[in-house]
């Protein structure tokens, strides 16, 4: 049971870096508002599983059901095939990363961000037409964007990195990366002019910020080089 979960591990790992993860990037544009959505689960060993209840929970722990790594997997690769623009990442490597970024998961906003730490996320689904109740689309696209506009003084760049999910969020079937899909469909209609937003992955949005500091670099070297000559 042991060498499955880290045959699983590594093959899930292989996923995001075949075709390297960074070759597959959507397309960003430095002179707008970048919206990565990484969408992405991890697992904490020890938290409440043992590391064999990880990759299936025995039948003697109910309450584990929907938290093996196998279940996740399936969910995941089912949900992926939904949509070719669709990404995920799944990784107790970018723990670090995740780690710095984590307050974006307590923050009050309207898809993932309701979740309390550490449990799983809770969106507020988008209602698009009359017959399915009231329609907050609107209300759900400007609370999102009062929040980026709020944070982007606080960055040197445009890029954000906004990550949804948490752990184990992924192993129930839901609407989680349909209502995500919804959400970046919508920025990009409603606002074309000044937003582009898109499923992401760390390395796409570290090779995003690694084109700015090279970007920075190359003007810096050009401008020392004509004002010396
Ligand atoms: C990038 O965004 C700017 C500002 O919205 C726009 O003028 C430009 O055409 C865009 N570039 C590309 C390649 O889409
Ligand atoms: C995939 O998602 C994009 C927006 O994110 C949407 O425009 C497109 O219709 C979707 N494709 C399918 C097959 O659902």
């Amino acid at each position: 049971m042991t060498s499955f979960f880290f045959f699983f591990a590594i093959y899930i790992i292989l996923i995001n870096a075949d075709k390297c993860s960074w070759d597959n990037c959507h397309k960003w544009n430095h002179s707008q508002i970048n919206i990565h959505f990484i969408s992405h689960t991890h697992n904490d060993l020890g938290w409440i599983s043992t590391y064999d209840e990880l990759y299936e929970p025995g039948p003697w722990r109910p309450s584990l059901r929907n938290t093996g790594v196998k279940e996740i997997i399936n969910t995941i690769v089912y949900e992926l095939n939904k949509n070719t623009t669709r990404r995920f990442s799944y990784s107790e490597t970018d723990e670090t990363l995740f780690t710095e970024q984590h307050h974006w998961h307590n923050h009050k906003g309207p898809a993932c961000w309701e979740s309390e730490y550490h449990l799983s996320c809770r969106d507020e689904p988008f209602v698009e037409n009359e017959q399915q109740g009231k329609v907050n689309v609107d209300k759900i696209l400007d609370k999102f964007v009062k929040y980026i506009l709020s944070r982007i003084p606080t960055q040197k760049h445009r890029h954000f990195l906004v990550l949804m999910g948490d752990d184990f969020t992924h192993s129930v079937p839901d609407s989680f990366m349909l209502n995500l899909e919804k959400l970046i469909y919508y920025l990009n209609q409603k606002y074309y002019d000044i937003i582009n937003a898109f499923f992401s992955t760390p390395s796409c949005y570290f090779k995003a910020i690694n084109e700015i500091v090279k970007r920075k670099h190359k003007f810096y070297l050009e401008w020392t080089y004509q004002a010396r000559f």
